[in-house]
């Protein structure tokens, strides 16, 4: 069946107050109706909104909220109907985050509300989107997961844990929803500059150089638009994604802690946040 070319009328963003969730935002902007631009930090959302419209015909609608709360979702799927937006043309599930260090450096509270964003969110806002996404040709959604989600990482474990989770819902769905025509990308970047890691004082090699969160959105939009099921950026992180189908998962595991290993820092050997 020939996939009906993407439409953009109406695209929700999570996570759109920095980092690869503004880069949709700017990159969907000159094609989109509507874009609602969904994070906790307002006076972010809004004054990208109003940068949006003043450079393209976009109308911004900014809902400003913590996704994490347990009506975090239905708040939102409720003020866009109060607000008698039209039904989502495209998801981009990106807000989310991690944290490096050994699982245990944290109170558990900490992954408890990763788990959440990154996983109970992204999924919930599709389900609970399923309907929409399918009322007519060329809608779908974009899961922000990362090529953390293709191995498990030690001290990075819970969150490439959650990334994992995301790839394969979104995989698995995806041929679910081929039929009517709804496309489901996963989106799995490697390191990227955001303005997270920027705030945050990331010191070390591991997110350095990271790819500009223009051109991995661009890849991303390219992928969505042929269909494609799933696209991790850069040469050098395909390959480290195909490689660990082949390599030994003990050697996986090895490299893999030696690389993060050096982002765990001071005498609790508890690393900064990352995403
Ligand atoms: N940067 C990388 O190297 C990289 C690589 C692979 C994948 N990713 C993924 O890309 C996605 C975007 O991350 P980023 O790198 O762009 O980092 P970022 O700049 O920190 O963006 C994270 C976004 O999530 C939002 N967010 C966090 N907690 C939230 C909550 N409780 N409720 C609502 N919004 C929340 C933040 O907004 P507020 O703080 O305003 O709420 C922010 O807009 C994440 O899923 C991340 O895992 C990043």
């Amino acid at each position: 069946m020939q996939r009906p070319q993407p439409s953009y009328e109406h695209c929700l963003i999570t996570g759109a107050s920095s980092g690869i969730g503004a880069a949709f935002a700017r990159a969907l902007a000159p094609r989109a109706g509507v874009l609602t631009l969904v994070a906790r930090r307002e006076e972010r959302l809004n004054s990208l909104a109003r940068l949006l419209e003043s450079k393209s015909q976009v109308r911004c609608e900014v809902i400003a909220l913590d996704l994490v709360k347990e009506s975090g979702v239905s708040d939102l799927l409720v003020e866009m109907q109060k607000r008698s937006l039209p039904s989502v043309h495209l998801l981009v599930n990106n807000a989310g985050y991690g944290r490096v260090g050994r699982f245990g450096d944290f109170p558990f509270n900490d992954y408890r509300e990763m788990f959440e964003l990154n996983m109970r969110v992204a999924a919930e806002l599709l389900y609970r989107l399923l309907d929409d996404l399918q009322e007519g040709p060329g809608r779908g959604v974009i899961n922000v997961a990362s090529a953390a989600g293709f191995q498990p990482i030690p001290y990075f474990a819970p969150y490439a844990a959650t990334k994992a989770f995301l790839r394969s819902l979104s995989a698995g769905v995806a041929e679910e929803l081929r039929s009517s025509g709804t496309r489901s990308l996963s989106f799995c970047p490697g390191p990227v500059e955001t303005e997270f890691a920027k705030v945050a004082s990331l010191e070390s090699g591991f997110a350095k150089p990271g790819a500009r969160a223009e051109e991995v959105v661009q890849i991303a939009l390219g992928a969505y638009e042929k269909g494609r099921l799933e696209v991790v950026p850069g040469l050098i992180n395909r390959l480290l994604a195909w490689s660990t189908r082949f390599a030994p998962l003990s050697l996986v595991l090895k490299v893999s802690a030696f690389v993060l290993k050096r982002e765990i820092g001071g005498p609790s050997g508890t690393g900064p946040a990352i995403h």
